[in-house]
């Protein structure tokens, strides 16, 4: 199988759902909200023979080691309010937050609900997911598959949650959280799922809505990282979707006269999205071991796919090779990076060899270091 795949049913996208200016007011209200660093990398540049080369380093996110707590503490938070019936107020002012989403408020209902959240995961997203229990007060079940290490277990533990080991991999324990969710005596059960079984799941859509405060961060720092606003190629890893889905959501919404190309990464062993694409319909593979432990989903979630269809200009996978070589390109610029965050150097510096690829001088990637640097366990 080559490992590019161009997508020649690329197109504009159109009714796209608003940006709601709330999702940054929210994350800005957080205990440890920082931007995290958009850091040029000039010498890998040079090397691939562009102008920039830029990572948005997520390994130190509102106090966790990667992007999820974004899209999970976004999503938590409305999951919440809807469920007890809290009313949105208005549009996003630190008044409105303060009656309306912030976690004091957010802890007194859904404590006073006996709330339980549940989350399928292969790591991070539960660990997030816990995290959001704590500062809510309540209790979190967090599923996993076989495949999830130790590391990430105790890292799920940590936060207070309980971990089940689901007998299967990541697509099997997505459907057993449902059903325990579902099952939850008295209804309180709450899903917190970053994948969608269904087009018009909402919580999944809160979880892709809020990793735009990420982009809010890159359009303000880009200019003082290359002294311009343009962006030529985005390169987004992809496990279930959510993340690249909000790459291209938000690139279309920009009004840049140029979009920039949106180029995506899989794990040779879970590449759903290139499946999918090279067939014209969504498909599932047999996802089997990867380094890139948050990338193994052998299907993607319902609700990204008709955005990803569209967006997605070059579809690419590589193997654990490669994304472990990039981790050491990485660690000499002092970027600490677990496998899943290294996955899109990987994958441009494999796109920079194959033919027929625009990559120039003028070139200006942004790729997104996903995770802080993490134990792995290469398989010969
Ligand atoms: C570190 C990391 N990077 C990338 C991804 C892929 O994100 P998505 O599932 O939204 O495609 C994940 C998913 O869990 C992850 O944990």
């Amino acid at each position: 199988m080559p490992s590019v795949y161009i997508n020649t049913g690329r197109k504009a996208l159109t009714d796209l759902p608003p940006r709601d200016p709330k999702v940054r007011s929210f994350h800005e209200s957080l205990p440890h909200y920082r931007p995290t660093p958009l850091a040029a990398l000039p010498e890998i540049a040079q090397q691939l023979g562009i102008q920039h080369l830029l990572v948005k380093d997520e390994s130190s996110r509102l106090g966790l080691t990667a992007f999820k707590i974004l899209g999970a503490s976004w999503a938590t938070a409305k999951a919440v309010a809807k469920r007890v019936g809290l009313k949105s107020t208005g549009v996003g002012s630190r008044e409105d937050l303060e009656n309306e989403l912030s976690l004091k408020n957010l802890a007194s209902v859904a404590q006073a609900a006996e709330l339980v959240l549940y989350a399928a995961t292969d790591g991070n997203h539960g660990r997030a997911v816990g995290r959001m229990a704590k500062y809510l007060g309540i209790k979190a079940r967090i599923f996993v598959p076989t495949m999830v290490d130790e590391e990430a277990k105790s890292k799920i533990t940590s936060e207070g949650a309980t971990v089940e080991v689901i007998n299967g991999d990541y697509d099997q324990t997505v459907l057993d959280t449902k059903l325990a969710a579902e099952e939850h005596e008295g209804g309180k059960g709450l899903l917190i799922s970053d994948t969608a079984l269904e087009v018009d799941d909402e919580i999944p859509q809160w979880i892709v809505e809020g990793y735009q405060t990420m982009f809010d961060e890159i359009e303000e720092q880009i200019l003082e990282a290359t002294g311009q606003q343009t962006i030529t190629h985005v390169v987004a890893p992809v496990g279930a979707g959510s993340l690249s889905s909000a790459v291209v959501t938000h690139f279309e919404r920009t009004s840049r006269s140029t979009k920039p190309t949106i180029v995506t990464v899989e794990p040779e062993s879970a590449a759903c999205l290139k499946a999918s694409l090279e067939i014209g319909k969504m498909a599932s593979v047999h996802a089997t071991f990867t380094i890139c432990t948050g990338m193994c989903c052998g299907t993607l979630s319902a609700s990204v796919w008709p955005i990803l269809k569209d967006g997605v200009s070059v579809a690419m996978t590589v193997h654990d090779g490669e994304v472990d070589e990039a981790i050491h390109l990485l660690q000499k610029y002092g970027i600490y990076a677990g496998p899943c965050g290294a996955a899109s150097l990987a994958a441009i510096r494999k796109l920079a060899r194959v033919e027929g690829i625009q990559l120039s001088p003028n070139s200006v990637i942004v790729i997104f270091c996903t995770e802080g640097e993490r134990g792995y366990q290469m398989q010969i």
